[in-house]
């Protein structure tokens, strides 16, 4: 297993860790016990974790530690996991995020005054 510290003095050997079987978008991986799923990822090369709800831009690991939400995922049914804190379990199954669908179309005025020009745009006059 490449990515992986192969003996650590407070973590132990990676010789010693028993091998889990997960799933990722639809795709077999594996992990280690003990791993949580963003360092299963990340030995999987693995950096996207989801995509913003609105520009559907990559987003991954920020803090590690919790407190960003950046790296939600779906474990089963259960969305809003954040990889960087949940133990991987074997035969997990995990989901990226995924954008979500927008009320309103991508151009929106930004002032009155862009409001009223598309209003006045729209008249026939
Ligand atoms: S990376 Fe910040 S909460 Fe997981």
């Amino acid at each position: 297993m490449k990515n992986r510290i192969i003996d650590h003095p407070v973590l132990g050997k990676l010789s010693e860790k028993k091998v889990i079987t997960f799933t990722y978008d639809g795709e077999e991986y594996q992990g280690l016990e003990g791993d949580t799923i963003a360092s299963a990822l990340l030995a999987n090369d693995i950096r996207k974790l989801r995509v913003h709800e609105a520009s559907s831009r990559p987003r991954g690991i920020y803090c590690n530690i919790g407190h960003c939400f950046e790296c939600r995922v779906t474990v089963g049914t259960q969305e809003g996991i954040r990889a960087c804190l949940t133990p991987i379990k074997n035969n997990m199954s995990i989901e990226s995020g995924k954008a979500q669908p927008q009320p309103f179309e991508d151009k929106q005025p930004r002032t009155y005054a862009d409001f009223i020009e598309d209003q006045v745009g729209d008249l026939d006059v």
